[in-house]
């Protein structure tokens, strides 16, 4: 952390005691813990300015969803070559953690139901009365873009099939926008809290639904387990395909 970095977030949390680089890290971002007398926070820099949007997304994000399980925002800070977002450091590790960790399927399958539980509350508690594909045109548009400048998985073929084959709109809702295993935390074998949350915005939840059963679709235990909790909808293969496989290699 540089001289900078260190003002600014002594000026918000105090002096520092202690700073340590978290042993789970992500792709897109370095994440050191901070402990000083008053808080325990975790300080999130990305360098790319693909990255440095999504930090700020992030933030703002953190500011202003009220009622949802988030990390507590403290404070965004830009510099030239960077950016840095400071935030409370929440208890617990990653869903996909929790489940390396798991014992035993029973375990497993708690977790993965938890989980499943925790969107449902979300979407639910979100729902708006919007029915439409707003906010898939215009995660298209962003997909074109960063396909342009060879930013995306996904090729200007699989755009042009997702283009053509929108699916049929429903009602939407307060999304996470990147809602994988790796983007909730667990505590006391329960899915508790959302991290990650640059994506959060009012979209179409079935992209959180691919995302989540993504990592696990292929084990009939998993997926009935995650319906357990998840009883709004159940996605169709052709949906789930057009999401997760589809959208998604985009971002
Ligand atoms: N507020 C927090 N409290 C505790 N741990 C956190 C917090 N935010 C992030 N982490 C930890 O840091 C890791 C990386 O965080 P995050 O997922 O936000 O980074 P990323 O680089 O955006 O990841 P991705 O690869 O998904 O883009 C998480 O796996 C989690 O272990
Ligand atoms: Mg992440």
């Amino acid at each position: 952390m540089n001289r900078l970095i260190q003002q600014e977030t002594e000026r918000l949390i105090g002096k520092i005691l202690r700073e340590e680089l978290l042993a789970e890290q992500g792709c897109t971002s370095i994440v050191r813990k901070l402990v000083s007398v008053q808080q325990c926070c975790i300080l999130k820099s990305s360098f790319k300015p693909k990255y440095r949007d999504w930090l700020k997304a992030e933030a703002e994000a953190l500011k202003i969803q009220q009622g949802v399980s988030l990390p507590k925002y403290f404070g965004f800070f830009e510099e030239d070559v960077a950016s840095h977002l400071l935030m409370s450091f929440e208890e617990g590790t990653t869903l996909r953690k929790a489940l390396e960790n798991a014992r035993s399927l029973e375990d497993e399958v708690q977790l993965i139901r938890s989980f499943g539980e925790f969107l449902q509350h979300f979407h639910q508690t979100n729902n708006t009365e919007a029915f439409n594909n707003d906010w898939l045109q215009l995660q298209l548009i962003r997909a074109q873009g960063y396909l342009a400048i060879g930013e995306a998985d996904g090729t200007a073929e699989l755009l042009e099939e997702l283009k053509e084959n929108l699916p049929q709109p429903v009602s939407q809702t307060l999304i996470h926008g990147d809602c994988t295993t790796d983007n909730v935390l667990v505590k006391d074998r329960k899915v508790y809290m959302f991290i990650d949350a640059a994506g959060m915005t009012v979209g179409d939840p079935r992209y959180d639904e691919a995302l989540a059963i993504g990592r696990f679709k292929e084990n009939n235990v998993y997926l009935d387990a995650f319906y357990q909790g998840y009883t709004r909808y159940k996605l169709s293969e052709e949906e789930y395909c057009y999401f997760d496989q589809g959208l998604y290699e985009f971002f």
